[in-house]
């Protein structure tokens, strides 16, 4: 049985933002994380791709001996993370967890509406597996879930144009197309690593009395609940507060963008798969 740290995977610089809640809840653990910026974005790509990609990084993680990754990347979630759990797991090793960002998200987005209409903006990847629907109709049958794919933002935020005003177009321009679905949506989860860094837009073009729902709190506590409830997992993770990061791209430019996203410095290094 080896030992190592929880494994934090995401396409590129998003999943930073779920690092970075994880950290503040379980400060004491060892991370890696690996974003594969080389192949970025996943969100228009096909499902074999994703698959792939996803699955090529989740083996190298239990080459670095983690019992268990995390797969922060919503596209990602939605499109690999079932196919790798139900079908690779079990020959590669069964004794190591791969989760991911939507099943925790879908049990609890039904405690923050009134009106049972939620709102999802994700990638067209994330939006076109329906996954969102599927996982809260079975926590919350009585919701109906509206989406809406926001492929310019994703692209706003890495290119650090999230605060200009050429962001407004594209930010009003998908709120309008979810909003105009149903008048009584009072809850917008933001289904993507990369859309916390919009929120200050996203809420000036909101009409008041719609809450928007971030991840990253809600995936680092389900972590520690998991956590606490799988002490056969727990047990393997090491605890030094060490993190350590890599890219599948050029180090220099991960590095310079990731405090966008982690909101503090950081040290990478390039890791060819
Ligand atoms: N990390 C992706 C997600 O959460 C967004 C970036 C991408 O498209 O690769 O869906």
């Amino acid at each position: 049985m080896t030992t190592g740290p929880i494994g934090v995977f995401d396409s590129g610089y998003g999943g930073l933002t779920v690092l970075k809640e994880i950290k503040t809840a379980l400060p004491g653990y060892d991370y890696i994380y690996l974003g594969d910026n080389a192949r970025a974005p996943y969100g228009s790509r096909s499902f074999d791709a994703i698959y792939h990609y996803t699955l090529q990084c989740v083996e190298w993680f239990f080459k670095q001996g983690c019992p268990l990754v995390i797969l922060a990347c919503n596209t990602a979630s939605a499109k690999a993370l079932r196919s790798i759990q139900q079908l690779n797991l079990p020959k590669i090793d069964p004794s190591k967890r791969v989760l991911g960002v939507i099943r925790p998200t879908s049990e609890i987005i039904g405690n923050y509406t009134h009106t049972n209409k939620i709102g999802v903006l994700g990638t067209a990847g994330t939006v076109q597996s329906l996954s969102y629907l599927i996982e809260i109709e079975k926590f919350f049958p009585e919701i109906k879930v509206y989406q809406q794919a926001c492929p310019m933002w994703v692209p706003l935020v890495e290119n650090n144009e999230y605060n200009s005003g050429g962001a407004d177009y594209f930010i009003k321009k998908y709120l309008d197309h979810l909003l105009s679905q149903s008048n009584e949506i009072d809850t917008i989860l933001l289904a993507c690593t990369h859309y916390p860094l919009l929120i200050d837009k996203i809420k000036a073009y909101l009409p008041s009395g719609i809450s928007i729902v971030s991840q990253g709190e809600i995936v680092a506590k389900s972590l520690v609940n998991y956590l606490d409830r799988h002490p056969e997992i727990e047990k393997n993770c090491t605890r030094n507060g060490h993190s350590v990061f890599f890219t599948t791209d050029a180090a220099e430019d991960f590095v310079q963008k990731a405090t966008i996203f982690y909101g503090s410095p950081i040290h990478a290094e390039h890791l060819a798969l």
